[in-house]
């Protein structure tokens, strides 16, 4: 059973969340945690990310969220040691509808989880807040919520802070905030800074202490379909995912 579940959640789109998801994984595999990356956005970035040909794929999340029995058979490995994927496929989209009318279809994910046994399962969501988003709060033990550092930043963070509290006042108890990513900083501009320390007094400890600069090595990391350890380990962008993961982990302990 996998104990360290955590969701990468923010319904905005180009926030970072895959680029979060993807190398923190990749971070934490590189300390010897054996890490499931699960890509459930049917934009399946995580899943071409890494490398993976989306085209030549078997099974996806898709068919496994329908029938677990498949889980074992749709794992694959990825070109880092310990770290391993559930990819996705554009077909992921028809799960929305297709889950509708099944029975605890809000804990589809959760089920397929507690079949692994995972240091780490980091979740890749959508920019939508839609079930299969739901399936991913239910089945997490906690929440990293990356933000730009943009003026809008804070806006919709209030909205997705209650929704995690309402989670975990109905169906996951467990559900714990990790906390708020800053990503894409610019150290040289003053809003970054301003957006940063307002931030700050927002959400005081459950801001998170690394902060992700933005570095042209991580967007480029994707197109090559490698991890950031793998494109350029000594790039800016590298030094704070490895900072993240390293936060992580002391924070587990
Ligand atoms: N720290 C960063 N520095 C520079 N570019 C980044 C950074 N993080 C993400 N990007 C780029 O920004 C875009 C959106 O990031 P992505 O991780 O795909 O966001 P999301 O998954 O929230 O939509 C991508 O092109 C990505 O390569
Ligand atoms: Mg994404």
């Amino acid at each position: 059973m996998s104990h360290n579940i955590i969701t990468i959640l923010n319904q905005k789109g180009g926030v970072g969340k895959t680029t979060t998801a993807i190398n923190l994984s990749a971070y934490l595999a590189k300390s010897s945690r054996r890490v499931l990356l699960i890509d459930i956005d049917p934009q399946s970035n995580a899943t071409s990310g890494l490398g993976i040909d989306i085209n030549s794929l078997g099974n996806s999340i898709y068919e496994v969220l329908l029938n677990p029995a498949l889980l074992g058979t749709s794992i694959i490995e990825t070109s880092t040691n310990n770290l391993y994927l559930l990819p996705a496929k554009h077909s992921l989209s028809a799960a929305e509808v297709d889950l509708v009318n099944i029975p605890s279809r809000e804990s589809k994910l959760k089920n397929v989880i507690s079949q692994t046994d995972f240091d780490y399962v980091i979740i890749d969501c959508p920019p939508a807040m839609g079930l299969l988003t739901i399936n991913a709060l239910v089945a997490s033990s906690s929440v990293i919520i990356p933000v730009q550092a943009e003026y809008y930043a804070m806006e919709g963070l209030g909205q997705l802070l209650s929704i995690v509290q309402r989670v975990r006042e109905t169906v996951n108890p467990n559900l714990e905030l990790l906390g708020v990513l800053l990503t894409m900083y610019d150290s040289r501009t003053s809003l970054a800074e301003q957006v940063q320390s307002e931030l700050q007094k927002h959400l005081g400890g459950k801001l998170l202490k690394t902060v992700i600069p933005r570095n042209v090595r991580l967007a480029e990391a994707p197109s090559f379909g490698r991890t950031i350890l793998e494109h350029d380990k000594w790039s800016k962008g590298a030094r704070a995912y490895k900072q993240l993961a390293k936060e992580i982990i002391d924070r587990a302990n």
